[in-house]
């Protein structure tokens, strides 16, 4: 009996891995974390699945779940949205899992933040404006945030900002970011990113919370920096014709002159 953590990507019903998609549909039971799993990847699910909205559950009661299938001898898929790595919790439950002796492992999957570059169609890191992209959030309700993983902290770097669980402290992260961004810094929100009723809204620091409308709540991603204008920027030294690599020696004299593909 393994327990399976599967990222089940940011809301397109396709954007889920296959290895994922085949161990939802090996497991008796699917335990899946509400509004954000869209109904369609339960399709995947054999006859029969037991299968639970944990959204409604405390951390006791998914264990009691998780324990009872242990006890059964079967699998569980545990879904969460997007990837595993970042805001899934699943962290606490791994700990629980492992103090139990219980096994599993975990599939990645599709994060939020890939899906809204997709939707923009944006490289997030770009020769000369950005070589970073910095995964954060604001503080919520529930979460305070550390001391120094504060937005003006990271805005010091000029690295491009994938900000989440903060549509609603937009004024803030305005604030926050202009005095080092300045207001002509380009941003975008992606609002579902993925999901069909998928909003973008871009603008810049300067004017991005006159262009957002009631519409845009919950679900949606705060993307900011220099890179998100795609313009002045240099070619990548990748395929540069004149640069001497690995894969395309320049002469003779190249070190990697002599280097077959397989090498190394
Ligand atoms: C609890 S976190 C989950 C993050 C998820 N594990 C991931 O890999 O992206 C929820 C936040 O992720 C962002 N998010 C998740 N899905 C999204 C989507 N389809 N479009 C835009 N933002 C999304 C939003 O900022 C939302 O508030």
């Amino acid at each position: 009996m393994t327990v399976h953590f599967i990222g089940a990507g940011p809301g397109a019903p396709d954007l889920l891995t296959l290895r994922g998609r085949d161990l939802i549909a090996a497991s008796p039971v699917c335990l899946y974390a509400g509004s954000l799993v869209p109904e369609a990847i339960l399709d995947h699910c054999p006859p029969g699945a037991r299968i639970v909205n944990t959204a409604p559950l405390d951390l006791d009661a998914i264990m009691a779940e998780i324990e009872t299938a242990h006890a059964a001898g079967h699998d569980v898929a545990r879904l969460h949205s997007g990837d595993l790595s970042v805001w899934s919790a699943m962290g606490e439950q791994l700990r629980r899992l492992r103090e139990k002796d219980i096994p599993y492992d975990v599939t990645p999957g599709v994060p939020s933040f890939a899906a809204a570059s997709a939707a923009l169609g944006a490289e997030l890191t770009l020769p000369g404006l950005a070589q970073s992209v910095v995964l954060t959030r604001t503080p919520g309700r529930a979460s305070a945030m550390p001391e120094h993983e504060t937005l003006t902290n990271f805005a010091q770097t000029g690295a491009t900002l994938a900000i989440h669980l903060s549509i609603t402290n937009l004024s803030q992260v305005v604030a926050d970011l202009s005095p080092h961004y300045g207001a002509d810094c380009p941003v975008a929100v992606v609002w579902r990113a993925s999901w069909p009723d998928q909003r973008i809204l871009r603008g810049t620091l300067g004017d991005i919370e006159t262009r957002i409308d009631g519409g845009i709540t919950r679900t949606a991603l705060i993307l900011v920096g220099p890179a998100l204008a795609q313009a002045g920027f240099d070619d990548s030294r990748l395929y540069a014709s004149e640069y001497d690599r690995r894969y395309r020696p320049q002469s003779a004299e190249s070190p990697w002159a002599d280097w077959q593909a397989g090498d190394d």
